[in-house]
């Protein structure tokens, strides 16, 4: 898979280099492209913003940078799919997560201030599948945060990344849970600080730990996130 990312602070994207994500960059699973906005400025002050037409605060992302940005980066018959970052997308599931790791190139716009000037998205729409995607209902400085996060979780639904994929089974908002919460999970001693492991997971009875743990996910679900009972989102 190849990942491109375009934001003006191309430095927040160093984590990538660590851990899982890093690894299959380096085996050449991934390949990465951070890119600085600002290359595809003209003027001195290598301005990416400028004031909101029909007023109010802050500064909205100018079209040209981003404009010259998508034609130089994507060549007219390629088809990435490009994720621009944004409290007002649609929200960012595993089901989305699942669906992006299956594509060949991913691009993200990440924006800054009050966003990016829609005719971006609306231009951009005429020769590449571009989607806007919220992290959740609450708002970042900007798009970067939100790239990394999605990055990581398509990263690791790739094959050949996880050590062991069965990891991926079972984990919450997984279809093997229905899209509900993990239940809890614990580890040596049975015994700590005075509080004990359940003991069904004790028994080696796989049919009454599987019981238990389908109880538990489901009670879990229904106190921290009754909204996710209706199935997979
Ligand atoms: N940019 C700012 N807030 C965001 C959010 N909640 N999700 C995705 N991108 C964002």
């Amino acid at each position: 898979m190849r990942i491109d990312l375009i934001s003006i602070f191309p430095d927040y994207f160093a984590p990538l280099e660590l851990s899982l994500v890093g690894k299959a960059v380096s085996s050449g699973l991934v390949e990465l492209g951070v890119h600085d906005l600002r290359t595809w400025t003209h003027d001195r002050h290598r301005t990416v913003d400028d004031t909101p037409y029909g007023g109010g605060a802050g500064m909205v992302m100018m079209p040209q940078p981003w404009g010259e940005a998508l034609d130089e980066l994507v060549p007219p018959e390629a088809q990435p799919t490009l994720i621009l970052p944004t409290p007002s997308g649609q929200l960012f599931t595993q089901s989305l997560a699942a669906e992006l790791a299956e594509q060949d190139w991913l691009l993200f716009g990440c924006g800054r201030y009050e966003g990016i000037d829609a005719r971006v998205a609306e231009h951009a729409a005429t020769r590449m599948r571009v989607i806007e995607v919220s992290l959740g209902d609450y708002v970042l400085n900007g798009g970067e945060v939100a790239a990394l996060a999605i990055v990581e979780a398509v990263v690791r639904l790739l094959p050949g990344v996880l050590g062991n994929p069965e990891s991926l089974a079972e984990e919450s908002h997984g279809a093997d849970l229905d899209g509900l919460l993990e239940y809890p999970m614990y580890t040596k001693p049975a015994q700590w600080r005075g509080l004990e492991v359940p003991p069904v997971l004790l028994s080696g009875h796989h049919e009454q730990v599987a019981t238990w743990r389908a109880e538990q996910s489901r009670q879990r679900t229904a106190q921290r996130r009754p909204d996710l009972l209706q199935g997979p989102n």
